[in-house]
């Protein structure tokens, strides 16, 4: 387990920035993001993606569950998924398809699906202690992010 703190949405990219250089190359890790409304769960992610080299815009736009981005280079795929509004979608949706899949998956309000939560994946509870600052709490339960957390 880690602590890590930022004092800005810049400082949360960077963050997330070096988390996606330390992870691009595994094939496969599921990041769960844990955190409320507006603790930098989107701020956090966007950085991850500039670090698998994804120069899309990564936003959150209502009613969009799932979006998929590819780098630059064509050999890193990030798969973001926002399961807020998910009861609204309805149930038809197979987040299996993804969570046992390839490349990095990054699940913002990943409680909403408890009983299809992988076995392996790296959890950052984001705790909002400041109109900008930021508590990260980094946990690595199963194999493919340990690095990540020792070295971030
Ligand atoms: N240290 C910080 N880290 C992340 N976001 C911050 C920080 N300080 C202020 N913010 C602001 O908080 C908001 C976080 O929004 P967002 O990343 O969409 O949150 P979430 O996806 O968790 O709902 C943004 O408006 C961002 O600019
Ligand atoms: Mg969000």
């Amino acid at each position: 387990m880690k602590k890590k703190y930022s004092n800005s949405a810049q400082e949360t990219q960077n963050l997330g920035y070096e988390i996606g250089l330390l992870l691009k190359d595994e094939p496969h890790v599921v990041i769960l993001l844990d955190g409320d409304l507006g603790s930098g769960k989107t701020t956090l992610t966007q950085g991850i993606a500039k670090g698998l080299g994804i120069d899309q815009v990564v936003n959150s736009p209502t009613f969009t569950i799932l979006k998929k981005y590819i780098s630059k280079d064509k050999k890193h795929t990030l798969y973001h998924l926002d399961l807020y509004r998910l009861s609204d979608v309805g149930s038809d949706f197979d987040l299996e398809e993804y969570i046992d899949g390839q490349g990095l998956v990054v699940v913002e309000w990943p409680f909403q699906v408890e009983d299809l939560l992988p076995n392996d994946y790296l959890m950052i509870r984001i705790r909002k202690t400041g109109d900008n600052q930021r508590e990260f709490i980094l946990e690595c339960v199963g194999y493919p992010c340990k690095r990540a957390v020792e070295y971030v």
